[in-house]
């Protein structure tokens, strides 16, 4: 794309999506590659080292006993490189790719579900045309071919749906993958590696009698996002995960639509974490728990010497209280709630808390060996980017979560396909200061009272912030309005990494600061709650 200068570029991207609209709308069906930017051929120029056939289709798995489940699966085929590429993995989920820093990667996706779709990166730093933007959504049988090269130092990613509205829907029936990246200066840490590097991606689902999974968002399951009842670990329930008595690298995904974890260890071991979202940390970090919010990554170093077999160690959500989640209950008791909404303040006043242990997954000893090797003390060199690196000092750009209308905004707007305003125009290879801000008494008087509980109970949600693109620091964090649901959880943030998603609570403010090299055009920022995104919490940077 870069021979194709931006005028006629966003130009042919109008027209396309004008176009697409008009015509779906007018003859459904009908597929019209005119004036779409439908990227369906592979650039000769473009040596791959990988190639893989990406395919979305409908299918049928076992995940409970008895009955299949209909699911949505990302199907893959190695077409070339390594077989270590591409692994199949049981269940549901897509296979996990592992790639190498500074390879050629091209994945021909094709649609064969009967709805739009595209699939966007998540972490990766490519150009605008491969990241998935919903704009590209292809139909039912047509093919869009991603090529980019791996900029990403070593870490843990993942891949799923980015179809404008359909994205939770169809990441819960299954479109999700994870992608591990490796690379020379993780490569001489020595970290566990093989059956010792194990991928943890955990959803929850609601299942339905006949084993088929539920997803009826009434509508506060739209407003709190979608939170199932059972918890799956790599597409599977009841995780059972033998180990010996050694070190192993777990690296975790919230893949789930909305559910916020506080990960902890059964019998209070404290977490050791390696890596967060955009790959390894300077050094270990030992915490009491961590939280982890929808796609938010998290590698923890777990040894396992020393432990008897048959004995477990049970990885767990802990319980934390949701901010303001008194302010619920308190209603409910004065009487001032009534039926349908008191439901719904029901089921958010214990919403954002999780009033439950829930198990994750559970490790079971079954094996002793002599020896594990030893957590490094220093783990990779980072650039610490700070307020000096700015490149326009004067300048901090706001992403500021707000609601109207009973729906989630970000700087007052919700997304429209190819819209940016003012204050989301980025000049090309800058590093920008940003301040995500989740002002929870910004509706002021309005907190209390008959239409303030169902504000207030809105405002105390808290919203995990993804910006696409090179992934960023955290400079600071400032909560205005600390109270006991944030004792409960403010000791499980790590913000001493890379990120490209960071959990904003109510009251509280962000400051990242984030690079915007190499790449022009739109790239998406947006709630990580799907249901919240899917409303519109999502708005577009445009790069150039
Ligand atoms: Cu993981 Cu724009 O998303
Ligand atoms: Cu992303
Ligand atoms: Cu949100």
């Amino acid at each position: 794309m870069s021979n194709i200068t931006n005028i006629n570029y966003r130009r042919r991207q109008f027209l396309q999506y004008t176009a697409f609209g008009a015509l779906t709308a007018a003859l459904p069906g009908l597929v019209l590659s005119e004036n779409r930017v439908l990227n369906n051929k592979p650039n000769s120029a473009f040596k791959a080292d990988v190639e893989i056939d990406l395919i979305a289709r409908p299918t049928e798995v076992a995940i409970l006993s008895g009955k299949h489940t209909r699911v949505f699966q990302y199907h893959g085929k190695l077409i070339k490189g390594p077989q270590a590429a591409l692994k199949t993995v049981p269940g549901y989920l897509g296979p996990i790719f592992s790639f190498q820093k500074g390879q050629k990667i091209r994945i021909n996706f094709y649609n064969q579900l009967s709805e739009l779709c595209i699939t966007h990166w998540h972490g990766l730093h490519v150009p605008q045309i491969m990241d998935g933007h919903p704009m590209y959504a292809i139909s039912h049988g047509e093919r869009y071919v991603y090529e980019f090269e791996i900029k990403n130092p070593a870490g843990t990613n993942w891949y799923h749906s980015h179809t404008h509205e359909l994205t939770g829907a169809q990441v819960y029936q299954g479109l999700a993958g994870m992608i591990i990246i490796s690379d020379d200066v993780e490569q001489k840490l020595e970290l566990p590696s093989g059956e010792y590097d194990l991928p943890i991606i955990i959803q929850d689902r609601n299942f339905t009698h006949d084993n088929q999974l539920s997803f009826n968002l009434r509508r506060h399951d739209r407003m709190r996002g979608f939170l199932g009842n059972s918890i799956l670990v790599n597409g599977q329930v009841n995780s059972l995960i033998p180990v010996k008595t050694r070190a192993y690298r777990l690296r975790i995904l919230n893949g789930s639509n909305a559910r916020i974890y506080k990960l902890g260890w059964n019998d209070g071991t404290a977490i050791t974490a390696i890596g967060t979202d955009g790959g390894l940390l300077e050094k270990p970090q030992n915490l009491p728990y961590v939280m982890l919010a929808p796609a938010e990554r998290v590698e923890l170093w777990v040894d396992f010497s020393g432990r008897k077999p048959g004995s477990e160690l049970i990885l767990q959500s802990l319980t934390y209280q949701g901010t303001h989640s008194t302010m619920g209950r308190g209603m409910m008791g004065n009487g001032s709630m009534r039926h349908g909404m008191g439901r719904m303040m029901d089921a958010m006043g214990s919403g954002f808390g999780q009033d439950e242990v829930i198990d994750i997954a559970k490790f079971q000893i079954h094996e002793q060996v002599g020896d594990s090797p030893k957590l490094p003390v220093e783990l990779i060199p980072m650039r610490r980017l700070t307020e000096r690196d700015v490149s326009q000092p004067d300048r901090t750009i706001p992403i500021a979560i707000g609601m109207q209308h009973m729906s989630f905004q970000l700087n007052d707007r919700t997304f429209v396909m190819q819209d940016y305003g003012e204050s989301e125009k980025i000049p090309l290879n800058t590093i920008q200061r940003m301040k995500i801000s989740h002002d929870s008494h910004m509706m002021g008087g309005g907190m209390h009272g008959g239409r303030g509980g169902m504000m207030g109970m809105m405002m105390s949600i808290p919203h995990p912030i993804h910006v696409h693109g090179q992934q960023f620091q955290v400079l600071s964090r400032r909560q205005s309005n600390p109270e006991k649901g944030y004792e409960s959880i403010k000791d499980g943030f790590i913000d001493s990494g890379w990120k490209d998603t960071i959990l904003v609570m109510p009251g509280e403010e962000v400051d990242i600061i984030k690079p915007f090299n190499d790449y022009t055009g739109l790239f998406p920022y947006h709630c990580h709650i799907l249901e919240h995104e899917d409303m519109g919490m999502m708005r577009n940077f445009y790069v150039s």
